[in-house]
């Protein structure tokens, strides 16, 4: 059968990842998750004092960028059945989920040289099609030609709620889900929309042949019977 590419694109914490890694290991098809590499680049700059309370250092980070120090890789983990996330081969994929890298992020995706090195990094990972790649900017900027484009969005608040579930989730001790606080969660969500949406590159936005699914009242299940369908049709149609 042919192989395409999938683009899954759309607002923070929307189940974008879930939807688009079981798609993934329901047609064989390799999955990548381009948030992760910005937060791992993230979580560079902050272990190597680029990223201060004060702002980025940029022109620290840049020279790290073309010196090439900043290696981003996938290894799939038999265990969770998703691929983890390694910077400079360390495992860091919980690390890059924490609040303090979600909350430092945004700034480090609208830098246009953060971008260039990611943007190609991911376009040579989709060189063979048979991919599916979730982000913001998948189906303007990475792959304008995917075959299939997904926007996915959902209310502000349900967003939230789902994330603040998902770090509840994974608290191991008390002190951990006593930090969990919704607004706090709410509010990061709400800038991350603000800046992902209005940076000068690659802003967030919705390809213009992209089919738009609004999952605030759907289901994980509902979802992915709903993007699979999706993917059939886009094959029959190839
Ligand atoms: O999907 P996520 O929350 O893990 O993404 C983390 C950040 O990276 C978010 O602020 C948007 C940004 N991002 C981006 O600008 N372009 C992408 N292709 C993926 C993520």
């Amino acid at each position: 059968m042919k192989k395409i590419i999938i683009a899954i694109d759309g607002h923070s914490s929307c189940g974008k990842s879930t939807m688009a890694k079981q798609l993934a290991k329901e047609i064989g098809y390799v999955y990548v998750d381009t948030g992760a590499m910005y937060r791992a680049v993230t979580l560079y700059a902050m272990r190597n004092g680029m990223y201060p309370d004060e702002g980025i250092k940029e022109e620290a980070l840049k020279a790290a960028v073309d010196a090439g120090k900043i290696q981003i890789s996938f290894k799939f983990n038999a265990e969770t059945g998703r691929p983890d996330t390694y910077l400079n081969g360390e495992k860091v994929e919980d690390e890059i989920r924490q609040m303090d890298v979600s909350n430092r992020v945004s700034p480090i995706a609208a830098l246009p040289f953060v971008r260039a090195l990611l943007t190609e990094q991911q376009q040579a990972m989709g060189k063979e099609k048979g991919i599916v790649m979730d982000g913001r900017d998948i189906g303007t900027a990475v792959f304008p030609q995917a075959e299939l484009k997904v926007f996915v969005t959902a209310s502000a608040r349900v967003r939230a709620q789902r994330r603040f579930d998902e770090l509840m989730g994974k608290a191991q001790t008390q002190a951990e889900r006593d930090a969990l606080n919704y607004d706090e969660i709410l509010k990061n969500v709400e800038e991350r929309d603000y800046i992902d949406s209005h940076r000068e590159v690659a802003p967030l936005r919705q390809a213009e042949d992209a089919i738009v699914l609004d999952n605030s009242q759907l289901t994980r299940e509902e979802q992915s019977a709903w993007l699979l369908e999706r993917y059939k049709e886009t094959v029959a149609k190839c």
